[in-house]
Parts: C-alpha cells; structure tokens; sequence
C-alpha cells in the first residue's frame, strides 16, 4: 500500500507543492468493477484520453461535483458521489495489488487501474474551487498528452491545453496520414477517389465518404445522391441521362427516350403513325393518313403502301371492289376484276 501512495505523493508533491496531497483528493483503494454496474456511474459515460493521469481524472470529477474518482482500464475515468456498501480492497493485504497496476495513458510513472479494477481517489471540491477563484491556474494545467509522444509516422505533437481534457494534445499528421494519433492512412490522399465529389476522411476511424459538389451533377434539377456514402449517383430528371445527367434526350418530335442499361446511350421510340428515323426526325409518308376507308398504311423507307379492307381497292383504297360489291354470280372471280366463265 505504501508503494502504491508514494509515487503518487511525488506526483502531487512535483505538480502542486508539497503538502497538497490532501487538498485534492486521496486514495481510498483499488476495487473491483462490474461491467453491468459501475461503482461510480454519475457520468453518462466515462472521461476516456489518450493523456489519462491521476490529476486529470480527479480535476474532472471535481469539476462536475463529484466527491470520488476512479481511474481504470489504464485510460479511463468514472466519477461518482457514493461508494458501494459492500466494497471488498484488493490491495489490502498486498502492497503489489495485480489488480490495479496498470500505467496511465498519460503518465507512464502512475497507475490507473486495471481491467475492471479502479484506483479510487476522494476528489476534494472546495479546494479545487478555492484554487480556482484565488487564480491558481496551474493548478488546471494538465501534463500535455506530447509527453508520451504519442503522435505516429512524423507527426507533430500539439499540447498544453489549460482547460478542455479532450484537447489535451492534437497530432497535426503529415499528408496522408490521419487519425488521433495519425495511425491511419488517409484514404482521400488520392485525388480520385470521389470522382467529381468531395472526399471526407474520419480521423477516427480512417474510412471516409464522398459528398456531393455542385459540379457533382451537371444538371440543374438533377439530385445528388450520396446514400452510398462511398460512391456519389446522379438521378436525372425525365429526359435526361448520362452519369452526370449531362446529356439530354435526343429525340425530335416527341419521341420518348429509351436508356439504355449503360446509362450513357438512349434510343427513341417515335409516334409510328407519324415519325421515324434513328431520331424520329423525318416525317412518316403514312402522317397525312393516306388510305381511305378504313385502309391501314405501311410505311416503305419514304413511301407508303395501303392495305385495304377486303371491300376496298386501289393504292389509297379510293374504290370500290366491283367483286365484293357486286359479285358475279355464276363467273369466275380473278383478281379484283369479274370474268365470265364461257362454258
Ligand atoms: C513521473 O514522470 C514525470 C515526467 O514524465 C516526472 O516529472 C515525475 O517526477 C515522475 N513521477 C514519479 C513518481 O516518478
Ligand atoms: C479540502 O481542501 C480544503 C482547502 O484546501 C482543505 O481545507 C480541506 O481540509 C480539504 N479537505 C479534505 C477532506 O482533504
Ligand atoms: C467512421 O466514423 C464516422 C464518423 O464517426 C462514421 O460516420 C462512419 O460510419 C465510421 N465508419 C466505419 C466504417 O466505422
Ligand atoms: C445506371 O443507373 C442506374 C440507376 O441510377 C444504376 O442503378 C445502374 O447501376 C447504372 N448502370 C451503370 C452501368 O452505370
Ligand atoms: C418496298 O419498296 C421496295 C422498293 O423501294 C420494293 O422492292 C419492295 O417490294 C417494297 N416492299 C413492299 C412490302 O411492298
């Protein structure tokens, strides 16, 4: 138990003076945890930082009224009013507890616990506030995370925040290279990698997404869709198509545009009666309705061909089937014209 005090005394001693000690918080013991239920569980979620010390866990349970602290898991920190009852010491009989003897994140001369095991501190409020308010601001001072150099592959530690534990250090990463501590390769370093999009890279995790740019789609009505989140889609409005909606449907007079499945060709499928051509750009033959009574017109390259109904006849069906009208009886019918069968 003594061995476990004593570093942390030089700790206090070098940091706030001699004598601090006990205007700041005391140690009560390593503990036990239990996922399920937290010995300290007043914050929603525990302080977590790559730069976790005694002093920074206590100071920020101090900060939001906490009268304990516990530090655990080596970069941990829970804070809570009341200690369980039933609270068994692991290190009462043993000055080397296995329990809690895991470094700090950000001091690799303390210990903060252990998995599932917390090194639990008394956090004094009113001399952290008296502290306060007589303007003793190194008192807030936190070790800076840089002290661990904590910034990989050439980055460039920044440290010294004076309030928000968060920020304790910030890597700045050389190109290519992001992250808390730059462990990541940036997976926006290629410039292709969001054709035509913004690449947006997570420190946090190294993975990115593509937001959509105003050029993205080059149709003003087009809709930029980047629910794919790592490929960027333009949906086109009716009559248009191509991957970026830059194309405009070719079809003359009408004709409806059929895309095709490679988004980027379209054919044309002209009113018949009308049009025709690749494009429906040439008038039909059949377009002025050239067979009468009922007649159906076919087109041929430019010329029409009527099929009459069976009474009709003629190239636009304008007569009359003599046959049909007046059927000979007793003659031999050929063609459309009545022969008399001399017998
Ligand atoms: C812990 O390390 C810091 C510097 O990293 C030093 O100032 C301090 O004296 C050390 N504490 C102990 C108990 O060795
Ligand atoms: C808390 O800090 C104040 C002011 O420094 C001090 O007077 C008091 O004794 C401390 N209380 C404990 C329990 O350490
Ligand atoms: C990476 O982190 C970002 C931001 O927190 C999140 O939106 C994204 O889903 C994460 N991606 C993966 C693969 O975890
Ligand atoms: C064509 O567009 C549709 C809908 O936007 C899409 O699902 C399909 O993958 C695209 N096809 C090609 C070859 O790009
Ligand atoms: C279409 O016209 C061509 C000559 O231009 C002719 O040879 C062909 O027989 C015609 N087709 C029909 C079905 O009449």
């Amino acid at each position: 138990m003594i061995k476990v005090i004593f570093p942390i005394f030089i700790f206090f001693k070098v940091i706030f003076g001699v004598g601090s000690i006990n205007s700041i918080g005391n140690y009560v013991g390593c503990f036990k945890d239990s996922r399920h239920q937290r010995m300290l569980n007043g914050l929603v979620k525990p302080l977590t930082s790559s730069s976790m010390t005694i002093t920074l866990c206590i100071n920020y349970c101090a900060e939001h009224n906490f009268n304990f602290a516990g530090l655990q898991f080596r970069s941990e920190c829970y804070c809570g009013n009341h200690l369980p009852m039933k609270m068994k010491r692991q290190d009462e009989n043993d000055d080397q507890s296995d329990c809690c003897s895991w470094t700090c994140s950000g001091q690799l001369n303390e210990t903060c616990g252990g998995q599932l095991c917390n090194s639990i501190y008394t956090v004094n409020v009113s001399a952290r506030k008296n502290s306060m308010s007589a303007g003793n601001a190194n008192l807030l001072i936190l070790p800076s995370g840089c002290q661990s150099n904590p910034c990989r592959y050439g980055g460039t530690c920044i440290g010294n925040s004076l309030t928000s534990i968060h920020d304790a250090y910030k890597c700045q990463c050389v190109p290519g290279r992001i992250g808390i501590n730059c462990e990541h390769l940036d997976p926006c370093r290629f410039p292709d990698v969001c054709p035509r999009g913004n690449c947006l890279s997570f420190p946090e995790n190294g993975s990115f997404a593509c937001q959509c740019r105003s050029d993205t789609c080059l149709s003003q009505q087009a809709i930029c869709d980047a629910s794919k989140i790592t490929t960027l889609t333009c949906k086109c409005p009716p009559n248009q198509y191509g991957e970026q909606c830059e194309l405009s449907c070719p079809c003359q007079h009408g004709g409806r545009c059929i895309i095709q499945e490679d988004n980027s060709t379209a054919l044309c499928r002209c009113d018949e009666s009308r049009f025709y051509g690749d494009l429906c750009e040439h008038v039909s033959p059949c377009a002025s309705q050239p067979c009468y009574m009922g007649g159906t017109c076919i087109r041929n390259g430019t010329r029409f061909i009527c099929k009459c109904t069976p009474s009709r006849i003629g190239s636009q069906c304008e007569n009359n089937d003599p046959c049909q009208v007046n059927p000979c009886i007793g003659y031999e019918v050929f063609c459309s014209f009545c022969f008399p069968v001399v017998t």
